[in-house]
C-alpha cells in the first residue's frame, strides 16, 4: 500500500505519467525502442536501430523507418494514384498525410474540430472553446499572450524537433527547470507558509545527504561496499555535490548555493542570509522536497526543452500549409470508416450535420482510440477489442491566468520554469516567452488524475477561485490582486478528444492486430506508440502506419 502511494506520489510530483515514471526508473520497456528511434534519426549507432519496432513486437524486429517515396511506385513502372483519407488533424493525422503526400499519394484530411493540432491546442486572443457540457469560454487575452492548453514542451531527442527543422517552424527554449521556482508541500511535507526555492531545497538536501554519507564512510559503515580508493572518490563527489567543507555542510561559505535573502552588491555590501539558520537533518528530510528532484533527470523532461515560437499548435499550421489547405477539412466529424471491395468508404458530416461519403483506397484513423471505436465500421472484433483496451477519458486540466504585471519576474526573480506543489493544482508554470513585457500568463494549474477531475467538475469561475486561493499561499496577494482574466481546459471534456492520453498494452495480441491494420484501414496516434502523451509518439506511430500502408499499396499496385 505504501509502495503504491509512493509511486503515485512521485507521479503527481513530477508531472509525468505513471508509465513514464516507471520508465524513468528503468522498469519500463522502451529504452531499446528509444535507441532504435534515435538511431533512425542518426543519433545512435545504426545497430541500435534494429531494436524492436513500435510496440516491441517480436515479428517486427527489423522494422525501421524507411520514408516512402514516389520512386517506389516508379520502380514498379507505375504512378502513385492512390488516395488516402486521414481521420483527425492532430499530430498523428497531419504527419501521416504529410509523409504520404511526399510519396505521391493524394490525401484528404477530415478533422472534427474547427482547427488543427488536437491536444496541442494553443488558445490565443479571441479563441473560443465549448466543452461537452456546453460550457463556452472565450480567451480574452491581450495581444501577444497565449496559453498552451495541452502540449507545452519538447525534448531535444524527440523527432518533433526534426519536423520543426523540416517545416521551418521557429522554436525557442522552454524553461522546464528553474532554480528560482518554488517547492511547496502542505499535505505531506512541512512547509506551510514557507515556500522554498529549488536552489535552497537542493543545497540543503545535497548538503545533508552528503554530510551523512561522508560520516558513514569515515565511520567504516560502508567498508563492505567500498575500497579505499572508492571512499576517496565518493567523498570527493559528496564534497562537491553537497558543497561540504571538511565533510560538513553549512560552514560558511559552503551553503551559499542556498541563495540569499538579499544578494551581494557593491564592495562591502555583502549578502543577507536566508532565515532560518541551518535546518536540522530531520527538518530537511521532513520537507520531502528531495522527491521532486528526479524530474530534472527524467529522460523525457530533462533540460534543454523547446517550444515553437507563438504556441505549440503553430507546428500544425505549418503542416496544414505543407499539405495544402484545400486538402484539410475542418468541422467534418467522421462517423464511419469501412472497408469495401475497392478500398475504403469514409462517412463524415459537415457543420450542418449533412452526411457525405468519400471512397478512397486507404484510410488512416488518427483520432483517439475510444472515439474511433464508435465509428460505423467493419474492422472485426479483434480490432474492436484492441481499441477497447485503451482507457477512455483520463483527466488532465490547465488554467491560464493573465496578469497585468509580471510580478513573478520583478518580485520573485522567476523567468520561466515550474513550481511544484502537493496541492491539487499540482504544477504552476511560468511563461517561457514574453520576458520583461508588461503583462504575462501563468499556467495556474496543470494537474492530472483526481485533481483534474475535481477542477474539471467546477465552473470556469470556480476553477479560477480555487486555483488562486492555492497560488496565493506560495506567491502572496499579488497572485489575486494582479489577476485580469482566466481560461481553463479539462481535457476529458474537450469534444472529439475526451481524455488526456492512453497507453497501449503492448503484450496484448489485440494491440498487434491494431498495428497491422484492418484491411485498408490503418491506425495512428500517440496511443499506438512507445511514447504516449508526447507528440514524438504520435509522429512515430504515424510513420509506422504510413509505412505499413505503403507496403500494402505497393504490393497491390
Ligand atoms: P490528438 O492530438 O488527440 O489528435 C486527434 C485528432 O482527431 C483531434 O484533432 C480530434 O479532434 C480528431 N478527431 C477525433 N474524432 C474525430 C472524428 N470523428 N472525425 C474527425 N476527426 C476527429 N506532448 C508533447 O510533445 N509535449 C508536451 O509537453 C505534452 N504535454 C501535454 C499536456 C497535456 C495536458 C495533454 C493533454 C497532452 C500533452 N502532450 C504533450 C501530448 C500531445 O498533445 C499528444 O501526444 C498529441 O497531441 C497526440 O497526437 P494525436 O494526433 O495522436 O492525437
Ligand atoms: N508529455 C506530458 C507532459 O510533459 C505528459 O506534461
Amino acid at each position: 500500500m505504501t509502495e503504491k502511494f509512493d509511486l503515485l506520489d512521485k507521479e503527481a510530483a513530477s508531472g509525468v505519467s505513471r508509465r513514464s515514471f516507471l520508465q524513468a526508473v528503468g522498469i519500463g520497456s522502451s529504452a531499446g525502442v528509444m535507441l532504435g528511434a534515435m538511431g533512425a534519426i542518426g543519433l545512435a549507432p545504426t545497430a541500435a536501430a534494429h531494436g524492436n519496432g513500435p510496440g516491441g513486437l517480436a515479428h517486427k524486429q527489423d522494422w525501421r523507418w524507411r520514408p516512402p517515396t514516389k520512386g517506389d511506385f516508379h520502380a514498379k513502372g507505375k504512378d502513385n494514384k492512390k488516395h488516402v483519407v486521414v481521420i483527425g488533424a492532430g499530430p498523428a493525422g497531419l504527419c501521416s498525410a504529410y509523409e504520404l503526400q511526399k510519396a505521391g499519394y493524394k490525401v484528404t484530411v477530415l478533422e472534427a474540430r474547427h482547427r488543427p493540432g488536437g491536444r496541442t491546442l494553443t488558445v490565443r486572443p479571441g479563441d473560443k472553446e465549448t466543452d461537452i457540457d456546453g460550457v463556452t469560454q472565450v480567451a480574452k487575452w491581450d495581444d501577444g499572450i497565449y496559453m498552451n492548453c495541452g502540449a507545452g514542451r519538447v525534448a531535444q531527442w524527440m523527432v518533433t524537433m526534426d519536423y520543426y527543422r523540416e517545416l521551418g517552424v521557429p522554436y525557442e527554449v522552454m524553461t522546464n527547470a528553474n532554480a528560482e521556482a518554488y517547492l511547496y508541500n502542505e499535505n505531506r511535507g512541512s512547509t506551510p507558509g514557507n515556500p522554498t526555492k529549488y536552489r535552497t531545497a537542493k543545497a540543503d538536501f545535497y548538503g545533508t545527504v552528503g554530510e551523512l554519507l561522508t560520516y558513514a564512510t569515515d565511520q567504516g559503515s560502508l567498508d563492505a561496499k567500498l575500497t579505499e580508493e572508492d571512499k576517496v572518490n565518493l567523498k570527493a563527489f559528496l564534497s562537491s555535490v553537497g558543497t561540504l567543507r571538511d565533510g560538513v555542510y553549512w560552514d560558511a561559505p559552503s551553503h551559499a548555493n542556498r541563495g540569499y535573502a538579499e544578494y551581494p552588491t557593491a564592495w562591502n555590501f555583502a549578502e543577507t542570509e536566508l532565515p532560518p539558520t541551518r535546518p536540522t537533518m530531520s527538518e530537511t528530510l521532513a520537507t520531502r522536497f528531495g522527491n521532486y528532484f528526479q524530474f530534472e533527470n527524467n529522460w523525457e523532461q530533462a533540460m534543454l526543452m523547446f517550444q515553437p515560437v507563438g504556441g505549440m499548435d503553430t507546428t500544425y499550421q505549418y503542416f496544414v500549409r505543407a499539405i495544402g489547405q484545400q486538402n484539410v477539412f475542418f468541422n467534418s466529424p467522421v462517423t464511419g470508416v469501412e472497408n469495401t471491395s475497392k478500398g475504403v468508404k469514409v462517412t463524415y458530416k459537415d457543420k450542418n450535420s449533412k452526411s457525405y461519403q468519400i471512397s478512397a483506397d486507404f484510410a488512416v484513423v488518427a483520432s483517439p482510440a475510444h472515439i474511433a471505436r464508435g465509428f460505423a465500421n467493419n474492422w472485426g472484433t479483434d480490432i474492436d477489442t484492441g481499441l477497447g483496451e485503451f482507457s477512455k477519458g483520463s483527466a488532465a486540466g490547465k488554467i491560464g491566468l493573465q496578469y497585468k504585471s509580471r510580478w513573478w519576474e520583478t518580485d520573485h526573480n522567476i523567468y520561466g520554469g515550474i513550481t511544484e506543489t502537493d496541492m491539487d493544482l499540482q504544477h504552476i508554470w511560468y511563461p517561457s516567452y514574453g520576458y520583461g513585457r508588461k503583462k504575462g500568463l501563468i499556467v495556474g494549474y496543470y494537474n492530472t488524475g483526481n485533481a483534474a477531475s475535481t477542477y474539471g467538475a467546477l465552473t470556469p469561475k470556480d476553477r479560477e477561485t480555487r486555483a488562486v486561493a492555492q497560488g496565493v499561499k506560495i506567491h502572496g496577494e499579488k497572485y489575486r490582486t494582479e489577476l485580469e482574466r482566466s481560461f481553463s481546459i479539462a481535457w476529458h471534456k474537450v469534444p472529439y478528444i475526451e481524455g488526456a492520453w492512453a497507453y497501449p498494452n503492448q503484450s496484448s495480441t489485440y494491440f498487434q492486430k491494431l498495428q497491422e491494420g484492418a484491411g485498408n484501414v490503418f491506425f495512428a496516434g500517440d496511443w499506438m506508440s512507445e511514447v504516449s502523451a508526447w507528440q514524438h509518439g504520435a509522429f512515430w506511430a504515424a510513420r509506422y502506419a504510413v509505412q505499413a500502408l505503403h507496403e500494402k499499396a505497393l504490393a497491390t499496385a
